[in-house]
């Protein structure tokens, strides 16, 4: 496919019905803005120059756009003058455009590259002048009206604003995306007045000119009505942001993917599935996730940018930044921070957070455990309720601890600080100095005991009662054990 020689996303428009401090096509669905939506469509078609025209709230709009999109013309609106008044700025900046020139929106997220190629290619197989895209709704209000001749040709566009009873009644709709022949638009637009009810220059107006002229105008026809949707009001970005996730979750499913419940499971449309992984209730997976096959995910995990291996499993779950290897298990109720990497068939169990934390091939953190700035070697055991002990209130530092190494529940690692390979540590050790490979560390002194303190200081209470008794049936039992012949 030759594509088009440009395109032009309109995103000038202010988005005061979302009554939000955030630019109407900043805010996001799928993972991706609305305007990132319209840039990666028209991207699509390949075209030879991708300009985008912005005007309200332009210092939040320009340095999403570059970050997006760096090799896209950035036009800027000054005022809104109307769709013909953007789109007559934008070839000011592009006078070198001919040829086929496509219009789309930056607030209509779900218009397919498919679709825009289908409008390309229909309007440069007829050799029309225009081309716009349309629908037939059950509510057209809002919406451009497609006026058509008496042969069933297109003869104009008429603005709700502007129009009778009669043009009001029609129920096939103007998308507002377009195909041009770039020459023709350029001649066309300066002869677009701004005689209307709002007072602005309608690219619309562009098709009845053209057929006064004598050009042909065309249409091209969606069933699917969800491509030509704006968002204009956070209900709409809520419906057309379910919407775009069903249809990434029918796309995984068709790839063999597991999706227990749909209605609960989100999906980034940048997110890479393997067959027969399976996404159990309540799960999201955001960014540049990445699940390899036979992977369970959930019930109830948020991954955002999380590599997970072939058959891991991943239960309760809040991680980012992460890598999870092959055959590895975490959660139920873990939290993975940036910087985590768990080995092959490793373990990060239940209430463990990590952060910048190597835990090597094999190797456990069964419970309740923190695990920051760490490597653990291969094959070790930490022992449930460990802390590392990272942060000395002024710096972070390291701890390593080596392969095959077991140590005990509830310890801490003040680190900077490294376990030997082989290491054992006992319960409740604090480990302030470097254990070497093999060695047994302990730190606690030995356990001593005040015998009967309970039944003089808190004399009168259950546990005073309760001890009493047991010493006493301890007492007895110890006389008859005594007497002869018993
Ligand atoms: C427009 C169309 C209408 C179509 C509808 C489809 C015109 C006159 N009307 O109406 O036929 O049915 O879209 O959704 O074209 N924009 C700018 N600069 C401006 C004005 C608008 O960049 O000066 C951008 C907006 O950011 C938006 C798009 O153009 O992305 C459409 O503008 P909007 O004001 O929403 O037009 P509608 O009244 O919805
Ligand atoms: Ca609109």
């Amino acid at each position: 496919m030759a594509g088009p020689t440009a395109v032009i996303v309109l995103a000038a428009g202010g988005g005061t019905r979302m009554r939000s401090a955030t630019s109407k096509v900043l805010h996001r669905i799928g993972g991706r803005s609305l305007v990132a939506h319209a840039i990666h469509a028209a991207r699509g078609l390949q075209p030879e120059r991708l300009a985008v025209v912005v005007g309200n709230q332009r210092e939040q709009v320009v340095p999403h756009v570059e970050q997006v999109d760096p090799d896209a013309v950035v036009v800027v609106q000054d005022e809104q003058g109307g769709t013909g008044h953007a789109v007559l700025v934008a070839l000011e900046q592009l006078p070198e455009i001919e040829g086929t020139l496509v219009v789309t929106y930056g607030d209509v997220p779900l218009l397919s590259t498919d679709t825009l190629a289908r409008l390309v290619e229909a309007h440069e197989e007829t050799s029309s002048a225009v081309t716009v895209l349309t629908g037939t709704v059950d509510d057209p209000s809002g919406y451009g009206r497609i006026i058509r001749d008496d042969e069933g040709g297109m003869a104009a566009i008429v603005e709700e604003k502007d129009a009778d009873d009669s043009q009001r009644a029609v129920r096939e709709i103007s998308s507002g995306i377009f195909a041009f022949d770039a020459a023709v638009l350029r001649e066309v637009l300066g002869r677009v007045g701004d005689d209307n009810a709002q007072r602005e220059m309608y690219l619309t107006d562009v098709v009845a000119i053209a057929r006064k002229d004598g050009r042909s105008a065309g249409a091209v026809t969606t069933e699917d009505l969800w491509e030509c949707e704006g968002v204009n009001t956070r209900a709409q970005l809520s419906r057309l942001g379910a919407e775009l996730n069903r249809r990434t979750l029918a796309r995984w499913m068709a790839e063999g993917v597991e999706v227990v419940d749909p209605a609960t499971t989100w999906v980034d449309v940048t997110v890479e599935l393997a067959p027969d992984v399976s996404l159990k209730p309540g799960v999201q997976l955001h960014g540049s996730t990445t699940v390899a096959a036979g992977a369970v995910i959930g019930p109830d995990c948020t991954l955002t940018d999380v590599a997970v291996g072939e058959g891991a499993t991943v239960t309760r779950t809040h991680g980012s930044e992460s890598t999870i290897g092959a055959g590895a298990s975490v959660g139920p109720f873990a939290y993975l921070r940036p910087g985590t990497v768990l080995g092959v068939n490793g373990k990060v169990g239940t209430f463990v957070e990590t952060k910048n934390a190597r835990i090597a091939d094999g190797a456990k953190v069964p419970h309740l455990s923190y695990v920051g700035d760490a490597d653990i070697g291969e094959g070790t055991n930490i022992g449930a309720g460990t802390i590392f002990a990272n942060y000395d209130g002024v710096a972070k530092h390291h701890t390593k601890v080596g392969k095959h190494a077991k140590t005990g529940s509830h310890n801490t690692f003040v680190a900077p600080v490294e376990i030997g390979d082989g290491a054992v540590t006992g319960g409740g050790t604090v480990v302030r100095r470097d254990v070497p490979p093999g060695a047994l560390a302990v730190s606690t002194g030995p356990q001593r005991h005040i015998e009967d303190w309970v039944l003089r200081k808190r004399d009168g209470t259950p546990s005073a009662d309760a001890a009493r008794a047991a010493l006493d049936s301890e007492e007895s039992t110890a006389t008859a054990s005594e007497e002869p012949g018993a």
